[in-house]
C-alpha cells in the first residue's frame, strides 16, 4: 500500500487516540474531533468523495444514500460487530465492500451480559441507590429487606449461542445456572457438552422454561420483533429478560406492558429500540426498581475500542493490498 496512493478515509465519530494516529499514519484520515454524530447530508457528502467509509452504529447507512454515493467509494469498513446499520444488499449491488470488527467485543458483551443477569434478580442497582446520598436512609440489616432472587440452580435460556451467547453461557455456567440455547442450528456437539446445554428447537417451549432469558442473536429482518407480545406472554410471572443484543429483537412496548402487569419479574437492557431516546415507560420502571438500563455500553472498554479500530484498519490496508479483508460482510 506504501507504494500507492493513500486512501483517504472518513471517520464518522470521534475514536481512541491510538487508533486515529495509526489512521493518520497510514491514510488520508478525516477525523471527527467533536465527535458530534454526522448528519445524513454530511454522511452523504462524504460518501460523493471519500475512498473509504468507517461509520458506526450510530450511523444509518441506507440503500438511498449508498445509491447516490460516488463510484470513488469502495469500501464501507464499519466500527462495529453489528451491521444492521448498514443496508449491506445496497452496498453489494453497487460494487461496495462492507466490513465489521468480529469477535474483538465478544468477552466484553458477554460480562455485561453477566453484569445484567446478575443486577437484576440481585436488586443491585435498587441497593446502590438506598446508599447513593448517604446511610440516613438505610435503617440497617434486616432478614426481610431487599430480597432478590437467586441464581445457582436456575435456567438461563440464551436466543442466540453465537460467539457472544455462547460466551455468557460460559459465565452463566460458572454461575450454577443450566444452561438451554435456541439457536437457528444446534452448536457443535463438544460445545454442547462442555456447556451441558439444552437445544430447544422451539422458542416458545423454551421461554415456558426458563428463569432468564439473554437475547444475544444479531438483528436481522427475520428477528426483528422476535421475542413478540406473545412470546414473553409465555414466560414465567418470576422470569426475567436480559437484552445486549439490539433493542427491535423484543417488541419493546409489549415488554413494557408486561413488566407492568407483573407478568415477568424484571428486565436488564442496555439497547432499546429507538436509541438514543429511550421509552419514559422504561426510565419510570427502572425507578420502581423493575429493570435496570444501561446506555448501550455493554462492548465499552479501552481495549475493545482499540482492538475494534485495530481491525478496521487491517480490513483497510487487505482491501487496498489487493486481499480478501478478514472480516468482509456478505450480504
Ligand atoms: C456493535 O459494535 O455492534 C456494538 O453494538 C457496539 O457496542
Amino acid at each position: 500500500m506504501t507504494n500507492k496512493k493513500r486512501p483517504s478515509v472518513y471517520l464518522t465519530r470521534k475514536l481512541p487516540d491510538l487508533v486515529e494516529t495509526r489512521m493518520r499514519e497510514l491514510f488520508d484520515a478525516e477525523l471527527n474531533i467533536e465527535d458530534a454524530p454526522r448528519t445524513k447530508t454530511e454522511l452523504v457528502a462524504a460518501m460523493q468523495t471519500v475512498d473509504v467509509l468507517v461509520p458506526t452504529v450510530t450511523d444509518r447507512i441506507t440503500a438511498e444514500m449508498i445509491d447516490q454515493a460516488g463510484p470513488q467509494l469502495k469500501l464501507i469498513a464499519g466500527f462495529s460487530n453489528g451491521t444492521d446499520h448498514i443496508d449491506v444488499d445496497a452496498a453489494a449491488r453497487k460494487g461496495i465492500t462492507v466490513t465489521n470488527t468480529p469477535n474483538v467485543l465478544t468477552e466484553d458483551s458477554a460480562d455485561m451480559t453477566m453484569a445484567l443477569v446478575l443486577a437484576v434478580p440481585r436488586r443491585l442497582v435498587e441497593g446502590t441507590r438506598v446508599l447513593a446520598n448517604g446511610s440516613d436512609e438505610w435503617g440497617g440489616w434486616s432478614p426481610t429487606w431487599m430480597l432478590g432472587r437467586r441464581l445457582s440452580g436456575k435456567r438461563i435460556g440464551i436466543v442466540g449461542m453465537g460467539r457472544i451467547g455462547t460466551a455468557v453461557a460460559r459465565r452463566a455456567k460458572a454461575f450454577g445456572l443450566s444452561i438451554h440455547y435456541h439457536n437457528r442450528k444446534r452448536v457443535n456437539p463438544a460445545t454442547e457438552a462442555e456447556l451441558e446445554a439444552t437445544y430447544w428447537d422451539s422458542l416458545d417451549q423454551m421461554l415456558a422454561r426458563v428463569d432468564i432469558v439473554s437475547v444475544n442473536c444479531p438483528s436481522t429482518p427475520a428477528t426483528y420483533h422476535l421475542i413478540s407480545a406473545r412470546h414473553l406472554a409465555l414466560m414465567q410471572p418470576t422470569s426475567y429478560i436480559v437484552n445486549t443484543a439490539r433493542g427491535d429483537i423484543i417488541d419493546e412496548a409489549a415488554m413494557i406492558q408486561c413488566l407492568r402487569d407483573g407478568k415477568i419479574a424484571g428486565a436488564g437492557l442496555d439497547v432499546f429500540e429507538n436509541e438514543p431516546v429511550v421509552n419514559p415507560k422504561l426510565i419510570k420502571l427502572a425507578k420502581e426498581g423493575k429493570v435496570v438500563l444501561l446506555p448501550h455500553m455493554s462492548s465499552a472498554t479501552i481495549e475493545g475500542r482499540i482492538d475494534m479500530g485495530d481491525k478496521v484498519i487491517i480490513n483497510i490496508r487487505a482491501f487496498y493490498d489487493g486481499h480478501r479483508p478478514p472480516n468482509r460482510v456478505l450480504p
